[in-house]
């Protein structure tokens, strides 16, 4: 990891998890914790990038030299990285979007009705912001980097993951019950669209980071700044 490798670059980096409203008081969400999105921006302002967080729902103090931009929903989330994604050099989505929302948002408070049976709760697909940010690059050598959490045939399924989705790179985490989400540690294995496959030692979200930008850093090459 060189000091400053990403200076002069404009990286974006989603975290957290997304939050579906059913009402004004309930949503549909996950237990994602940003830490890991979060470990990504500070690593990369230290690496001398200029840095956009697009925060979903995270309970965490916003890092010094970075410009956060906080969401709840994932349509938010889409707006907030296509604008942000407009000049630069690479996204990284480390949030957690949720795949589903409610079909119909109700303006009031859901009431239950004395003796009636609860109405069932219809979804509909949120956008994938991942797949559509690689396939709509604002620039030829824009990079983008998505995460994934697998609990069975990692390297299989990430590799299946990798090319539907078209990023550059696919981080893609073990996990299982108690495993990665709110913890202080990962696992994961990098996966590029080049081929190339980066084993990531059990360490801290720290070290992962540094290692998805030293992927990052030596895919910019000597490509201009944009
Ligand atoms: O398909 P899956 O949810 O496993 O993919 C995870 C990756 O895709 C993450 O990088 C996540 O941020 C991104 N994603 C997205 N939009 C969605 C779902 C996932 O950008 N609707």
């Amino acid at each position: 990891a060189g000091a400053a490798d990403l200076a002069g670059r404009h990286v974006v980096v989603s975290a957290g998890g997304t939050r579906e409203a059913l009402d004004p008081v309930r949503f549909l969400g996950n237990r994602s914790s940003g830490k890991q999105g979060y470990a990504l921006a500070v690593t990369a302002a230290a690496r001398g990038a200029r840095v956009t967080l697009l925060a979903a729902n995270v309970e965490l103090p916003d890092p010094a030299g970075v410009d956060v931009v906080r969401v709840t929903s994932a349509l938010e989330l889409r707006e907030a990285a296509v604008k942000a994604a407009a000049d630069a050099d690479v996204v990284v989505m480390a949030a957690a979007v949720a795949d589903f929302r409610p079909a119909v948002y109700a303006a009031g408070k859901i009431k239950k009705v004395e003796g009636e049976e609860p109405a069932p709760v219809a979804l509909v697909r949120n956008p994938d912001i991942l797949a559509e940010l690689s396939a709509h690059r604002t620039h030829p050598s824009q990079l983008v980097v998505g995460f994934a959490a697998e609990t069975d045939r990692v390297l299989e399924n990430g590799r299946a993951k990798l090319a539907r989705k078209g990023c550059d790179l696919l981080v893609v985490n073990e996990v299982g019950e108690d495993k990665v989400f709110g913890t202080d540690s990962n696992e994961a294995v990098l996966l590029a669209a080049d081929g190339a496959e980066v084993p990531v030692p059990l360490g801290s979200k720290e070290q992962l980071a540094d290692l998805v930008w030293d992927q990052v850093a030596a895919r910019f090459g000597t490509r201009p700044l944009t």
